[in-house]
């Protein structure tokens, strides 16, 4: 995994899954149940670290990611982060931006279980294996932080934004700032390589791309980068068109772009790596993997027979599907390590 991200073509690729621990498992529902709650199971190392482990010992992948969420940071800001079953996350009101801004690590202190997972992790992770961190990137983390809860097309995030750029970029700023020491943290505490994550960095304009999503994390980047020299960055603007992509992979200091399913590979291969240099991961349609069978092995082999020769991590476009059966992700990864 490391290596690919460095820009080797490793062959077959690593692979691992965005969301590989969590409901499809049925091993993942009793520790769910056990730990009463989710922010109960991410908050307690004991269960977070057996969380992060059940998709390595189930299905062997190159890399484990941290059991956690972004929406951890909000919570070490002291805005309050709620899970309804069904309805996903709720946050409390927007806490007023004075009231946030301070020495990122007395923030941060917060989240010391989600650190001690990591640490716990490293300790009895074969070395072979990468143990990724993560961060929700600050655009996808303001307009949750704003709107409270997931939506649609974050109207209310890009009112606010666009009625009040000031505030707003002073948010960003402020995110931008925590997330990297977030994410610092995680690599002290043993993460070999992070992602991030910019769930809706889609459906912007062009200029509005740049402003909330390439600015800020390039930012991040550099700032993570200078305190921590040769970490391994994955970026995911996920939605973003090909020319957004293409700014984000030219501009932001990632090693590796994450592509949703809907980007072509081969444009991907011969743009975001041939001319920028980036290692591709992605993109098979989480959907394929909940139907399994021919056509999740016709798309599979599709993806690999487009990537040869390329640094690439097999992943999904987007997460795993809780509908999705366990045999598919067996089958999967069996194929990707030349299994007919
Ligand atoms: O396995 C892994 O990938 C590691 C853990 C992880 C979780 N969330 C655990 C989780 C990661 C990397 C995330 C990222 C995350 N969280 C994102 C970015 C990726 C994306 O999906 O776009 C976002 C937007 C969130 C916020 C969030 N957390 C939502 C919208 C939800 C509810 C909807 C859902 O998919 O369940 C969560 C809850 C959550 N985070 C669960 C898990 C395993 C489900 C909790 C449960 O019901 O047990």
């Amino acid at each position: 995994m490391l290596r690919a991200l460095s820009g080797e073509t490793v062959w077959p690729p690593p692979v691992w899954l965005m969301r590989q621990a969590g409901r499809y498992l049925p091993e993942y529902q009793a520790l769910r149940r056990r730990a009463r709650s989710f922010w109960q199971l991410c908050m307690t190392p004991e269960f977070a670290v057996e969380a992060t482990f059940q998709p390595i010992a189930r299905f062997d992948f190159d890399a484990a990611i941290v059991f956690s969420d972004i929406l951890v940071v909000p919570y070490a800001l002291g805005q309050d982060v709620r899970y309804e079953d069904g309805e996903g996350p709720v946050l409390g009101m927007l806490p007023e931006l004075d009231a946030m801004i301070g020495d990122p690590d007395a923030w941060l202190g917060r989240l010391d279980p989600v650190y001690e997972v990591l640490r716990r992790t490293r300790a009895v992770l074969p070395s072979g294996k990468a143990l990724i961190g993560f961060a929700g990137a600050p655009w996808t983390l303001a307009a949750y932080m704003i709107e409270g809860r997931g939506s649609r097309d974050q109207r209310a995030a890009k009112l606010f934004a666009y009625r009040e750029p000031e505030r707003f970029g002073a948010l960003l700023a402020m995110l931008v700032d925590i997330i990297a020491f977030h994410l610092g943290r995680q690599i002290e505490a043993g993460a070999d390589c992070v992602q991030i994550f910019d769930s809706w960095a889609g459906g912007l304009p062009e200029t509005m791309f740049d402003e909330w999503v390439v600015g800020p994390t390039t930012a991040m980047v550099a700032k993570l980068k200078t305190r921590h020299p040769g970490v391994r960055v994955i970026g995911f603007p996920r939605g973003a068109t090909t020319t957004g992509y293409a700014r984000y992979a030219e501009r932001t200091g990632v090693d590796a772009v994450s592509v949703f399913s809907d980007v072509s590979l081969r444009w991907a291969g011969e743009i975001l790596h041939g001319k920028l240099g980036a290692t591709i991961q992605g993109n098979l349609d989480p959907v394929s993997l909940v139907v399994g069978g021919e056509t999740l092995d016709r798309q599979t082999d599709a993806i690999l027979e487009r990537m040869k020769g390329i640094p690439f991590v097999f992943n999904l476009g987007h997460g795993v599907l809780p509908e999705t059966p366990v045999a598919h992700v067996a089958r999967l990864v069996a194929r990707v390590r030349g299994a007919p």
